[in-house]
């Protein structure tokens, strides 16, 4: 799968099949999170791995839209990691490039993924924090629910050539 395939035939899976995921393909997909570029290079994020059943259902408990956390085989917390950062406010883009990642290196492999938003829900950030014991520099950005698809995943159509603008709107 080259790049731009990549990315546009990823779609959102919420659906999966009970199926594990290999761990050579986890380290695969926490590598490539890895590599996001990130501001100053700082590189201020942690990933929190949840694959005990027991967690995942809790979810379920502590965000409204994370439903598909009963299918996944696990999902993946990524926090912005305060201690790690020496430049102020760039975390929460630097850990949505590694969301990113993270869901493009899945589709690579074949596993579907959904993003589901934690950051600016303080609620749902002090839940997660609570749920997985995670110290008080950590901030859970996104959570990311992978697994086998279980769903048809269909092509669209997104390209809009209205919204580009050269030199001036
Ligand atoms: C910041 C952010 C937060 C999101 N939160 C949720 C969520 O809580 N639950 C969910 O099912 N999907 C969530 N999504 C996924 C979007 O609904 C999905 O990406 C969008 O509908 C486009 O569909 P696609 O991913 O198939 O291209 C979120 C996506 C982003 C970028």
């Amino acid at each position: 799968m080259n790049t731009i395939d990549a990315i546009t035939s990823r779609r959102s899976v919420r659906k999966f099949k009970d199926k594990k995921i290999p761990n050579e393909i986890l380290e695969d997909i926490l590598k490539s999170a890895m590599f996001a570029p990130s501001a100053y290079n700082e590189q201020p994020w942690q990933f929190i791995v949840i694959d005990e059943k027991k967690l995942l259902d809790e979810i379920v408990n502590i965000h409204p839209h994370a439903g598909m956390c009963r299918t996944a085989a696990l999902a993946i917390l990524v926090c912005a990691d305060l201690s790690k950062e020496k430049t102020k406010d760039m975390w929460a883009f630097d850990c949505a490039a590694a969301t990113q990642n993270i869901m493009l290196a899945a589709h690579e492999n074949h596993i579907g993924s959904v993003w589901v938003g934690i950051y600016f829900r303080k609620d749902y950030m002090q839940a997660f924090k609570k749920l997985l014991n995670l110290p008080k520099d950590f901030i859970p950005i996104s959570l990311v629910p992978l697994g086998y698809s279980d769903e048809e995943i269909k092509k669209v159509e997104r390209f809009k050539k209205d919204r580009i603008h050269y030199n001036s709107f």
